[in-house]
């Protein structure tokens, strides 16, 4: 693999200067956007903070960040300033939200959207869609409404907010226990966060040692009608897929989502582990011909994997249990140089995968998946200590990386380190000059004509390109 670029820019000195200075330390184009010792939440009142310590409800070390999504809300009407002339400003409203999962007790609300002020460190956590969703009251818990705990989540290009609750408490603890079905719920953030749905995974297709760890949704109409959710099950070593329009789900079980034992062992900073962890990443191809790939592979794994969607769109193959999935499902013939946890992908078809060596790659899928074409193009020891997040927003990528390495120690961490950040990078100084990017290569590399692109306008989304 080679290694990342080095990002230099400016006049002769500074890129002489840059280079010598920036180059193997700090490379690339990833930013902290909000970062956090511990987390902290809007409670209602300083008091209600203390009693909440005070009583075990929040113990902040236990509270670790993992994903975060964003809203780019339709821009607000122009501003027009009579100021003699016609120079007017579109304001385009954006939400930040993140999961905060229930691994460990003492966790006030799974979901939460970042509240937008000047304090660029240790922002405050609003519970989403509130607090009452949020709060679990341990003898009565009421399963149709509570968010229980929540690993990762995504919104649409409709601006549908689809949350995915595993239905567990204190996963990483002693105390583990299950005490909700997982389920899925999806919330319009373009209507006043209104409910839209809450399903409940039926309980033949939940194991007891089910995960319910992230989601790739893939809207097939202009509507939103026509869609498919792609859930992992990490820990089951399987696929479920929910179909929106007919409200129903179905499991998928087969061999590439299962982790590879060899690969189950992993080591950051000085601490070491091991995790059996099957299908986790996920990212979705462009629409050709009317289909699209998903990508996909175990933690556990240095492989990638695909599949075409109108395979998994179609419930009567999966109803035998394993399927052998010769000609439909494909494995990449080589490896990574590590294992990855989460990963996006670019319209044009340029996944971005964060790598357990604190890193990004990229590779364009009109090459093969081989080292000459898989190319580090972020890397940062100390900003991008375990990337657990991550999600492509029009010409950017956000990340979050938390060292969650250290939840799975004993190990004393230093309380006052940054251990939490959500990063930003811009898609497409990340890729150039590396073979991802395509249009460096031949300038006016068009589309194929039948690649369709969604995009959202404010009567829903907008297919460009054939369709057939
Ligand atoms: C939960 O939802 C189910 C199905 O909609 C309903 O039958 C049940 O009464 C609800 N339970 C509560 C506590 O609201
Ligand atoms: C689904 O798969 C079955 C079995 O291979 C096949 O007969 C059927 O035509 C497929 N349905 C669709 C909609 O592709």
């Amino acid at each position: 693999m080679v290694p990342y670029r080095c990002r230099c820019s400016g006049g002769l000195i500074t890129t002489l200067v840059a280079a010598v200075l920036v180059c193997g330390a700090v490379a690339g184009t990833m930013e902290v956007e909000y970062s956090w010792v511990y987390v902290d939440y809007t409670f209602a009142s300083p008091n209600h903070r203390e009693s909440a310590i005070k009583s075990g409800k929040f113990i902040p070390e236990n509270c670790v960040i993992l994903d975060v999504d964003i809203f780019q809300g339709p821009s607000e009407e122009k501003l027009y300033f009579n100021m003699g002339s016609n120079s007017n400003s579109a304001v385009t409203k954006q939400r930040v939200f993140v999961t905060v999962p229930r691994i460990k007790p003492g966790n006030p609300a799974s979901v939460a959207e970042i509240v937008p002020g000047d304090r660029p460190s240790s922002v405050l956590l609003a519970p989403y869609p509130n607090w009452k969703a949020n709060t679990i009251s341990e003898d009565t818990i009421n399963c149709n409404d509570t968010i229980i705990s929540v690993f990762r989540t995504k919104i649409d290009y409709l601006g549908r907010f689809w949350i995915v609750d595993v239905g567990t408490l204190d996963q990483f603890d002693i105390t583990a226990r299950s005490v909700c079905p997982p389920k899925l719920l999806i919330f319009d953030l373009k209507n006043g966060d209104r409910v839209i749905k809450t399903y409940k995974f039926p309980s033949s297709q939940v194991k007891d040692v089910s995960l319910f760890t992230n989601i790739e949704v893939d809207i097939r109409d202009s509507k939103g009608r026509n869609t498919f959710a792609y859930i992992t099950d990490t820990t089951a070593y399987k696929l479920v897929v929910y179909d929106f329009k007919n409200d129903e789900s179905w499991v998928i079980d087969q061999a590439y989502f299962y982790p590879y034992p060899n690969k189950a062992h992993f080591k950051i900073k000085d601490v070491n582990f091991d995790l059996m962890d099957g299908i986790l990443g996920l990212a979705l191809g462009p629409i050709i011909k009317n289909d699209r790939k998903l990508y996909f592979h175990a933690f556990a794994s240095i492989r990638e994997s695909w599949v075409n969607t109108n395979t998994l769109q179609n419930k009567s193959l999966f109803q035998n249990g394993l399927i052998d999935g010769c000609g439909t499902f494909f494995l990449s013939s080589e490896v990574r140089e590590t294992q990855s946890s989460v990963q996006v992908m670019t319209d044009n078809g340029v996944l971005i995968y964060a790598s357990m060596d604190n890193s990004l790659g990229c590779w364009n899928i009109q090459d093969p998946f081989i080292p000459k074409y898989t190319h580090t193009i972020y890397k940062s020891d100390k900003d991008f200590q375990f990337p657990t997040g991550m999600k492509i927003v029009g010409d950017k990528v956000w990340a979050v990386s938390n060292q969650l390495q250290n939840q799975f120690t004993t190990m004393v961490i230093n309380r006052n380190s940054v251990k939490y950040r959500v990063l930003v990078g811009r898609v497409d100084e990340l890729i150039k000059r590396t073979g991802c990017d395509k249009r460096s290569a031949y300038e006016d590399i068009k589309m194929p004509s039948n690649v369709q692109k969604l995009y959202p306008s404010k009567d829903g989304l907008v297919f460009s390109g054939k369709i057939k």
